[in-house]
């Protein structure tokens, strides 16, 4: 299943980038990250991976199926894989379309992910699809900030060069409100303002949600 050849430069750039941000997320994201993540079970489906930066999280021996596309992810996934002493399988395929039964799954986890993805409402779709009654949702993104605010306006202006930066991230979608509308029987989510220089970043939402 793992292409490690036909890299772009832009996918090796990305795995690069993601990588160098690792430890700035973990001081932003880390305490957060703990409080919600120490709830998962064994076994987790993560969407969209990336180099691996929640595997630090997660308790030794979970065994983690890693949902994500860019082939260049791989070699540092597997690299933290084996620092984190994970027990790692690698599924090089969108979060649009998984190839996991329906109702096979206890938890799920997605950080800064439905930014990314082309559909965030099919991504959440198959989530909910793949998790057994009563599975969870462990997710954190950043978020659009309140419509006819300054931050929302300078969110619209910089969303296409963005986009292009940041291999396709969209700086202001209501992910808030595609988690409300998809049905989940429960949803706790936190907002937060990270303090960031990047302040087209700095809306986030965080939590769990409950099949
Ligand atoms: C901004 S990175 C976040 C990586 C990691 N989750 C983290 O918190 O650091 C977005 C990740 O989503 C992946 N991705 C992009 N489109 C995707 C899709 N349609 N389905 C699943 N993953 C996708 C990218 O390859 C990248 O690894």
């Amino acid at each position: 299943m793992e292409a490690t050849h036909h890299h772009t430069a832009k996918h090796r750039l990305q795995a690069w980038l993601l990588d160098q941000a690792e430890a700035y997320m973990h001081r932003k994201y880390g305490a957060r990250k703990r409080s919600i993540f120490r709830q998962l079970p064994r076994s987790v489906v993560e969407i969209g991976t990336g180099p691996g930066a929640n595997l630090r999280y997660y308790p030794p021996e979970t065994a983690l199926t890693a949902i994500e596309p860019n082939p260049a992810m791989h070699a540092p996934l597997r690299a933290n894989a084996a620092r984190w002493r994970i027990d790692l399988t690698i599924r090089g395929i969108k979060g649009e379309s998984l190839d996991l039964p329906s109702a096979s799954v206890e938890a799920v986890v997605g950080t800064l992910v439905l930014c990314s993805v082309n559909n965030p409402r099919q991504v959440v779709a198959e989530i909910m699809r793949i998790l057994k009654p009563g599975g969870r949702f462990f997710f954190l993104e950043h978020v659009a900030a309140v419509t006819g605010t300054r931050l929302n306006r300078l969110q619209t202006l910089l969303a296409r060069p963005w986009r292009w930066a940041f291999d396709g991230c969209h700086l202001h979608r209501n992910t808030h409100l595609v988690l409300g509308q998809a049905g989940f029987a429960a949803l706790d989510m936190d907002c937060f303002m990270l303090s960031s220089p990047a302040v087209m970043i700095t809306p986030h939402i965080f939590g769990v949600a409950v099949k």
